[in-house]
């Protein structure tokens, strides 16, 4: 899992640059001169400050339905999805509607890609499944019906036949 350390990495570089604007404010606050008068300086900091509180909301309202948000433990339903040449296993291939699904997705030989659609053929998520990985895509089916699994990603002859279905109840 990449995500922790992406995350790390993120914050320690959000701290450097906010040491450097802190320096940057601390430094140029000591030269009377460049200081806008009180009314401005009011005025401004309101503005500042009106939007910090937008940009938290604007991010939290975004990024709270992340599509692969896999953290959280709670009632998901596991699903293994092995790719082969060229065909999938799929385990198990029937799943509850309504009820968020975690599909664990790898191959057994050569890269492949895990693409699922519904009845009108339209995407609704894919991940790569590769071989000594497992990647991890989240998604909760709203309608019952049988969804499409095709390959996304060419793998040999038979590539275009790689197709197999998910039942959602
Ligand atoms: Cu498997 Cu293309």
């Amino acid at each position: 899992m990449m995500q922790p350390y992406v995350l790390l990495i993120s914050l320690l570089l959000m701290l450097v640059v906010a040491a450097i604007f802190w320096w940057v404010v601390r430094h140029s606050a000591a030269n009377a001169r460049l200081r806008p008068s009180g009314q401005v300086e009011g005025y401004r900091s309101g503005l500042f400050w009106g939007l910090v509180v937008v940009g938290i909301v604007v991010a939290v309202a975004t990024l709270r339905p992340w599509p692969y948000d896999v953290g959280a433990a709670d009632d998901a339903v596991t699903v293994m999805a092995t790719g082969s040449q060229w065909s999938w296993e799929i385990v198990p291939s029937e799943v509850p509607v309504g009820r968020p699904i975690v599909f664990k997705v790898t191959s057994s030989d050569v890269n492949h890609g895990f693409g699922v659609y519904d009845s009108e053929d339209t995407m609704l998520f894919q991940t790569q499944a590769m071989p000594g990985y497992v990647n991890q895509v989240r998604h909760t089916f709203t309608d019952a019906g049988k969804y499409r699994v095709l390959c996304m990603e060419y793998c040999g002859l038979v590539h275009h036949d790689m197709i197999s279905d998910i039942e959602v109840k």
